[in-house]
């Protein structure tokens, strides 16, 4: 599907412009958006050719974009693994061909690492702890049960198994605090919504929500202003990414707090990219600056904003 590239010096081995594929997981969220236009961006600012393919939430596609950059014989392979598993077969075929590859945002769990050069982005178990510290400090004093639904993201993605055992880590010492019902929305609002649905009509007393990303926590507050409660108040939110609409929420107190992930990977990947086409050595993995928002924060950082 991509007519550039093999006719000489202007792809992967020459001296031409570095050709970069990157298979992205797919358009699931405000964070991919702003992840996708970054990556798109800095190639460009870079001087870097960029095949680019959206795997839309399925493995299957991820593996056939890798193939097809396998075969178009590209100077470099970087992509964001929709889940953990299942990965060593075609990054052996990527390794046979000599072309390296980055692991970006999300990672992978094969123990062989070899089959990969470096990996760029967040520390998804230290976002879970941040939402479950903010959640054990909100309800110190409080005495009875504090029921928790949870939204989770794609199943068997890194940032749902790690933000969970992260999150899940950190209640753990206080046993008032029970998760009585977690299923996954796929990190997107559509199906945070539908999920929500069902825990408000499952569940008599719920008195918070922890979701995985910022996308299910908005779909959330849908369903629960639609079955007549207030979202902030009556269910206390928490969730991960740090996007403009969820800042929005949180400025309006319908979100409580908000754990930033950071999906301005663009430049760092490029500059690595550079770095692993030279044969240079790069460092085995790279964690991005992280902050958090509570409502004061969320006005402070609105105005500027990009995504
Ligand atoms: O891998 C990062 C996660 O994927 C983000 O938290 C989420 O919004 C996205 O879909």
């Amino acid at each position: 599907a991509c007519g550039s590239g093999n006719s000489g010096g202007s792809s992967g081995s020459g001296g031409g412009a570095i050709t970069l594929g990157f298979a992205q997981v797919g358009a699931e969220s405000g964070w991919r958006t702003a992840n996708t236009k970054s990556i798109q961006d800095s190639a460009k600012a870079a001087g870097i050719d960029l095949k680019f393919s959206d795997a839309q939430q399925k493995q299957e596609n991820q593996i056939k974009a890798i193939r097809s950059y396998i075969q178009q014989k590209v100077k470099v392979i970087a992509f964001s693994p929709v889940v953990e598993s299942g990965w060593d077969t075609v990054l052996k075929e990527a390794k046979t061909a000599n072309i390296p590859v980055v692991l970006t945002d999300r990672a992978i769990d094969s123990p062989d690492k070899t089959l990969y050069k470096t990996f760029l982005g967040s520390d998804f178990i230290k976002e879970g702890h941040k939402a479950g510290q903010w959640l054990t400090k909100e309800f110190a004093s409080a005495s009875g049960t504090v029921n928790i639904v949870e939204l989770q993201g794609t199943t068997g993605s890194a940032p749902a198994n790690d933000r969970k055992k992260g999150f899940g880590d950190e209640i753990a010492a206080d046993p008032k605090f029970k998760i009585v019902a977690s299923q996954t929305g796929d990190f997107t609002r559509a199906k945070g919504k539908e999920v929500m649905e069902a825990f408000l009509k499952s569940q008599s007393k719920i008195d918070v929500l922890f979701a995985h990303n910022d996308d299910m926590a908005l779909g959330a507050i849908e369903a629960i202003e639609g079955a007549g409660k207030v979202p902030g108040k009556d269910i206390k939110i928490v969730s991960i990414d740090g996007v403009h609409d969820a800042l929005q929420a949180l400025s309006d107190g319908k979100i409580n707090h908000v754990v930033e992930c950071n999906p301005l990977l663009g430049p760092q990947l490029m500059d690595l990219v550079k770095k692993v086409a030279a044969g240079q050595e790069v460092p085995q993995r790279i964690e991005t600056e992280e902050t958090e928002f509570d409502q004061a924060a969320a006005k402070a950082a609105l105005p500027q904003r990009q995504y």
